[in-house]
C-alpha cells in the first residue's frame, strides 16, 4: 500500500516509517520543513503545513491510507486551536482525495468532566477526523515509552534529578504505559486487520501503575536510587511547572497540559484489541530498559 505519515518528524511518527517500510509499504511522509527532516532514503518526502489549505493536498494523491500523528504543544500555549484547524485541514482534503483509512493515535481516558485540557483537545481532534468520508481507526494511548517521547521524559527526567519529590495527589493517579515498539506494533498491524476500519480501540501495556510506582520503577531501572516521594495534599500546578522549568529540557508549553493530566486515571477499559491484534505485550521496566539502552547506543555511535 501507500501510506502517508503526517507527524513524520515526531516521536510516533519517526518510529512507525521504518516498520511500515518493513512491512513492505511505500511511504510518503508530510514535513513542515525538508531540510529538517532526515529519515530512511527510500521514503517520499512532501512539504506542507496542515495550518495553510493549499501547502499539503499534494501529498495525499495516490495515497491508500494515512497516520494521523500531527500535535501542536511544541509551537506555544493555544494548541487546542492549532490542533482543530491542522485536523479540519486533513479531514477535508482527506475526504476529497481517494484516501479509504486514516489512523490516528489519541489519548486514553474515560471522557467527561475529569478530562484534562490536552486530553480533550485529542478527544476533539478524533470527531473532527471522524467527519471524514474515510474509515477513521483510532487507537488511544496513555504514556508511550521510548526516548523522544514528551511525556515519558518529563516523568524520567524529573525522576532523575530530584532525590526528593514533593508531589500531589497526583503520584496515586493510574496510568497504563505502553512501550513504543508495541504501540508501532499495532499501529502497523490495524492496517490488515479490517476489523478495525471505522472504529476506536484502546492500547496500553500489561502493567497499571500509579505514577508513584512509575516514578520508583524508572528509579530502580536507570540509577537503581530511588527518590524519597513526599505527597501534600494540594495540587499546585504553578509549583510543578516551575520545578520542571528549572530541572527538565521539556519546554513549559508541552509540559503544563501534560501535567494537568496526571489528574486523569488513563487505563485501557476495552481490551477488544487483544484478541483482533494478539501480541506480547512488553512489560514497563523491560521498555525502560530498552530505551536507556537504544540511547547509550546511538550516544555512542554520535561519538
Ligand atoms: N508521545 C506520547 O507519549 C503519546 C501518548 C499517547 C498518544 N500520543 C499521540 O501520538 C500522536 C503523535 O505524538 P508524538 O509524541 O509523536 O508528537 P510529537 O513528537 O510532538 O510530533 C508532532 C508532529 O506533528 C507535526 N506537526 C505539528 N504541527 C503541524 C502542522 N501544522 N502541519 C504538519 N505537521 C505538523 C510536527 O512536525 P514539526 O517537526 O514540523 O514540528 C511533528 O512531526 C499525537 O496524536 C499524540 O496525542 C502520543
Amino acid at each position: 500500500m501507500r501510506i502517508l505519515v503526517t507527524g513524520a518528524t515526531g516521536f510516533v511518527g519517526s518510529h512507525l516509517i521504518p516498520a511500515l517500510l518493513e512491512a513492505g509499504h511505500d511511504v510518503v511522509a508530510l514535513v513542515r520543513n525538508r531540510d529538517r527532516y532526515s529519515g530512511p532514503a527510500s521514503v517520499t518526502v512532501k512539504q506542507g503545513d496542515l495550518l495553510e489549505p493549499g501547502s499539503f493536498e499534494h501529498a495525499l494523491s495516490g495515497v491508500d491510507a494515512g497516520y494521523y500523528l500531527v500535535h501542536s504543544m511544541h509551537s506555544g500555549p493555544s494548541f487546542e486551536e492549532r490542533d482543530r484547524r491542522a485536523a479540519r485541514n486533513f479531514a477535508r482534503a482527506a475526504s476529497e482525495s481517494d484516501i479509504e483509512r486514516v489512523i490516528y493515535l489519541g489519548g486514553l481516558g474515560v471522557n467527561g468532566d475529569r478530562l484534562s485540557r490536552h486530553l480533550r483537545s485529542r478527544r476533539e481532534v478524533e470527531r473532527i477526523l471522524d467527519s471524514g468520508t474515510y474509515d477513521l481507526t483510532t487507537l488511544r494511548a496513555a504514556i508511550i515509552i521510548g526516548s523522544g517521547s514528551m511525556s515519558y521524559e518529563l516523568i524520567r527526567q524529573l525522576t532523575e534529578r530530584f532525590p526528593i519529590m514533593v508531589v500531589s495527589t497526583w503520584i496515586q493517579t493510574p496510568c497504563q504505559p505502553i512501550s513504543i515498539d508495541d504501540a508501532v506494533e499495532y499501529l502497523t498491524r490495524v492496517l490488515s486487520v479490517p476489523e478495525t476500519a471505522d472504529d476506536t480501540f484502546e492500547i496500553g501495556g500489561p502493567d497499571v501503575l500509579t505514577y508513584r510506582e512509575i516514578v520508583m520503577r524508572i528509579a530502580r531501572a536507570t540509577s537503581g536510587r530511588q527518590p524519597l516521594v513526599v505527597t501534600v495534599p494540594i495540587h499546585s500546578l504553578r509549583l510543578s511547572t516551575y520545578w520542571v522549568d528549572m530541572v527538565t529540557d521539556i519546554p513549559s508549553s508541552v509540559a503544563k497540559p501534560l501535567l494537568c493530566g496526571v489528574r486523569t486515571p488513563v487505563v485501557v477499559t476495552d481490551t477488544r484489541i487483544r484478541s483482533l491484534i494478539p501480541i506480547e505485550l512488553t512489560p514497563f521496566e523491560e521498555a525502560v530498559i530498552q530505551t536507556l539502552d537504544r540511547s547509550y547506543t546511538r550516544a555512542s555511535s554520535e561519538t
